[in-house]
């Protein structure tokens, strides 16, 4: 691979920038300043630094977020705050994107990646990997409505939900367990219900869950276990 492609890649610095750069002597091979972009490196051998910092290659990323309120799950929305926004340098790679999306509002669990096989296979409507929400409403939820939402029920554009599950820990306040991913499908199930979401998070995405230790805004890369959970052909959800 040519070392400004690398760079682009990685998003680090354009070609153009790349350029500028090591005749600045600002980038190194292997120890030695590289002063020509389009030098052949090896990125899975070679050493390569800028401005001092090594830079990492990987062909595919996979990181965890803890998405705070207020942020969208968006590559590109002007006057928004990108989840993108919060992951450090070495992760803004222009080719991630968040598996599925979460509304402005939603907190929890977000994947973000490069790797749309996979990203697709997790969610596909024939794979019906499972999400957990945990929400909080502004009326008690009935029982009979607690049933009727979990046999599905007809939204206002005429969709007709999938069986799902709900578990109350309160009057207001409980798990949703889905295995589809409908525009603000958990909010609309609701209204559907005369109710209203106040709080939702998503704590589960497949086998994979939120770490506890993430606060709202905090990320991490994937563990070497919940990348080959994730990456399995059932998106995560039956082993
Ligand atoms: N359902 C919603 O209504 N919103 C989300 O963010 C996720 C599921």
């Amino acid at each position: 691979m040519r070392l400004d492609k690398l760079f682009s890649v990685t998003g680090i610095l354009s070609r153009s920038q790349c350029a500028r750069a090591a005749k600045a002597g600002l980038i190194t091979v292997d120890g030695s300043v590289v002063r020509d972009p389009s030098l052949q490196i090896d990125p899975d051998v070679c050493t390569v630094t800028y401005k001092g910092e090594p830079v990492e290659y990987r062909k595919y990323v996979y990181i965890m977020m803890n998405k705070p309120e207020g942020y969208v799950c968006s590559n590109d929305e002007p006057g928004e705050l990108l989840v993108f926004d919060l992951l450090d340098e070495r992760y803004k790679r222009k080719d991630i994107f968040t598996v599925g999306r979460l509304d402005k509002n939603t907190t929890g669990l977000i994947i973000i990646t490069n790797d749309g096989k996979s990203a697709h296979a997790a969610l596909s409507p024939k794979r019906h990997v499972q999400k957990k929400y945990v929400y909080t409403l502004a009326e008690p939820l009935s029982e009979d409505d607690r049933i009727k939402l979990e046999s599905g029920v007809e939204l206002k554009d005429g969709y007709t939900t999938k069986p799902c599950r709900i578990i109350p820990t309160g009057d207001q306040s409980g798990e949703i367990i889905l295995s589809e991913g409908k525009y603000h499908q958990i909010r609309r199930m609701f209204a559907a219900a005369s109710n209203r979401v106040e709080t939702l998070e998503r704590v589960s995405f497949g086998k994979i869950t939120l770490d506890g230790l993430l606060g709202r805004g905090q990320w991490r890369p994937l563990t070497k276990g919940e990348i080959a959970l994730f990456t399995k052909e059932d998106g995560g959800e039956n082993n």
